[in-house]
C-alpha cells in the first residue's frame, strides 16, 4: 500500500471513530451518572409503575400517561397520589419512599411527551 492511500485511510478511521463517540455521547438517555436521581427514577418506574403506566410512562396498558401527569400534577400531589393509590392502582405506601416517588418525577419530566 502506498503511503497516500495509508494514510487517507487513517484519516476515514480517525473520523468514523470521531463521529461514533458523538453519538454514543449524545445518545445517552442518562445525564446523570449511575446511582444518580434521573437513573434512580428510571429504576423504581420499572420495577413498580411500567407495568401498567408503561415503559416510558406514556400509559396505555392500564394506567394513564405519566408523562402529562407530571406536567399536570405538582410534585406532592403526584407523589400523595403515589403513596396512596387511586382506583385500580394499589398504593405504594411502605413500598416507596416519598424520596424515591420525587426520583422517578424527575425522570418522568425528561420525557418527551408522545
Ligand atoms: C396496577 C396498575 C398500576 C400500577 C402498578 C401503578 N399505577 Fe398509577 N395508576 C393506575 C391507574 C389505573 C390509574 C388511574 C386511577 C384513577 O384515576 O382511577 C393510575 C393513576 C396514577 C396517577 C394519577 C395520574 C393523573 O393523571 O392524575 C399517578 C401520578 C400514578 N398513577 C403514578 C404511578 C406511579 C409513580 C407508579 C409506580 C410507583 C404507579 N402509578 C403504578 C394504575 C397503576
Amino acid at each position: 500500500m502506498n503511503m497516500k492511500k495509508y494514510r487517507l485511510l487513517s484519516l476515514f478511521f480517525g473520523v468514523s471513530l470521531l463521529l461514533l463517540s458523538g453519538c454514543t455521547s449524545k445518545e445517552n438517555p442518562f445525564p446523570d451518572h449511575e446511582g444518580g436521581k434521573i437513573y434512580l427514577g428510571l429504576k423504581h418506574m420499572n420495577i413498580r409503575c411500567s407495568g401498567c403506566h408503561g415503559d416510558l410512562g406514556g400509559g396505555g396498558m392500564s394506567g394513564p400517561s405519566l408523562v402529562k401527569a407530571v406536567k399536570k400534577l405538582k410534585p406532592e400531589e403526584f407523589v400523595a397520589t403515589v403513596i396512596s393509590g387511586r382506583g385500580d392502582m394499589p398504593s405504594f405506601n411502605k413500598k416507596l419512599q416519598e424520596e424515591e416517588i420525587i426520583q422517578i418525577v424527575e425522570w418522568l419530566k425528561m420525557l418527551p411527551e408522545d
